[in-house]
């Protein structure tokens, strides 16, 4: 277990290597996913994938209900069911002011997932390069690869302080983008780190991508999830963004339903052309009643978003405590709902033997840091922990994690 883009392939060549494909030599399994069997094989409390355990709005299990008793139970229009396409469209204008034809500018997915690889498998060619900010949300590295691009990673800092805003530097950023470059994936509020992005971030990534003709894909799943008043800016709605930005979104997080497995991309009509033609080969088309109770969930009043992410920092706010108690340095996020934390203080050789000792011994899954880096020892003095948990949950993981304190 390192990071799912690791390229060691010395295992694999013992095993009947020439059946497959050069492409998947380089990348793993998820750890994020494994930490989840690894929680269930010892029993420990899961703070380690980003899944509520808790329940999602009756309003949209209720027409998730309606809808198969409607028996809307055979595939939707492979782009997707006009009813979630329209609520799409709509939303987009009340929460970003971004005007978009449901006809031809959205195609749901199953889940933000399938999106991304979706896009990138319709925009990339064999050697062009995508610009990824590291840490990163572990799939876009093995999506790149897949899709015949090779990732260029440029760094987010951590705050010297717990409480300060992860950066990076414009030289280091500039220095990536290049005539390979074809697209720059950014993920705002961001997993693992927390940290939103300012508009004057954007402003200067927008202007690299005009310079550079570059696309931007965004992965906006955190959107609504959204901490001390930070606000969350869409890419396309700057000036000379609209039509170069894939914007890519979905229900887990925000309804609670990551299982349903319902997202969608959004991008000017050629752009949207090519995802529809991959998307539709891939998958056919997301669960056509889930799509419907999408519908419903996106026709959802606006307290109800204002209760996410209150709900969100009431949690945030009972883990971080309790994690600086037991002797981590928390990087307080902003937005999302996981925290980095900082580990050196229980002074373990790595992060992978450090969450191997607390599944095992103390009774919590939680993902290693380097599962976000392209360097494993980048992130060895780093874990992140998920805090969409109930109370409960994360009282149980508190109680559990009182006993490494006596070992700081
Ligand atoms: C940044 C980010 N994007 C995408 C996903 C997966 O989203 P979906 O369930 O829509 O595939 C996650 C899940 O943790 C995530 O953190």
């Amino acid at each position: 277990m390192a990071n799912a883009i690791s390229s060691d392939t010395s295992r694999s060549a013992a095993r009947g290597k020439h059946f497959l494909s050069d492409k998947v030599e380089h990348f793993t399994e998820s750890v994020i996913r494994e930490m989840t069997r690894q929680a269930m094989l010892y029993g420990a409390v899961n703070l380690a994938q980003g899944f509520p355990d808790f329940g999602a709005p009756e309003e949209i299990k209720q027409a998730a209900r309606a809808a198969i008793e409607r028996d809307v139970n055979q595939y939707a229009i492979t782009w997707g069911a006009k009813t979630l396409r329209n609520a799409i469209a709509r939303q987009m204008g009340v929460w970003q002011g971004i005007a978009v034809d449901p006809e031809k500018e959205i195609t749901v997915c199953c889940g933000s997932t399938e999106a991304m690889i979706s896009t990138l498998l319709a925009v990339c060619n064999a050697g062009d390069d995508v610009v990824i900010f590291e840490p990163f949300y572990e799939n876009y590295g093995p999506d790149s690869v897949l899709s015949g691009a090779r990732p260029r990673f440029v760094k987010l800092r951590p705050p010297a302080q717990g409480n300060g805003e992860w950066t990076f530097e414009e030289k280091e950023l500039r220095q990536a983008f290049d005539k390979h470059t074809k697209a720059i994936i950014l993920n705002t509020p961001n997993n693992p780190t927390g940290k939103v992005f300012t508009r004057t971030e954007l402003e200067l990534i927008r202007d690299l991508c005009v310079e550079f003709d570059v696309l931007a894909i965004t992965d906006e799943i955190y959107e609504h999830i959204l901490y001390d008043g930070t606000k969350h800016i869409s890419i396309a709605t700057l000036e000379g963004m609209r039509e170069r930005t894939v914007t890519i979104n979905g229900m887990s997080k925000t309804y609670s339903v990551t299982g349903w497995r319902v997202g969608w991309a959004v991008a000017p009509e050629k752009i949207t052309n090519a995802i529809r033609k991959v998307h539709d080969f891939l998958t056919v088309g997301a669960p056509a009643p889930l799509q419907e109770a999408g519908a419903a969930a996106l026709s959802l009043p606006a307290e109800y978003y204002a209760g996410v992410a209150e709900n969100y920092r009431v949690r945030r706010d009972h883990l971080i405590p309790a994690l600086e108690t037991a002797g981590f340095k928390c990087f307080r996020p902003r937005g999302a709902y996981y925290v980095m934390t900082d580990i050196s203080s229980f002074r373990f050789a790595g992060d992978v033997q450090f969450v191997n000792y607390l599944v095992k011994e103390i009774g919590v899954a939680a993902v290693p840091g380097s599962s976000f880096y392209r360097d494993p020892p980048d992130g060895a003095q780093q874990v992140r922990f998920a805090f969409c948990k109930k109370l409960e949950t994360l009282d149980a993981a508190a109680q559990k994690l009182e006993k490494l304190r006596l070992r700081t």
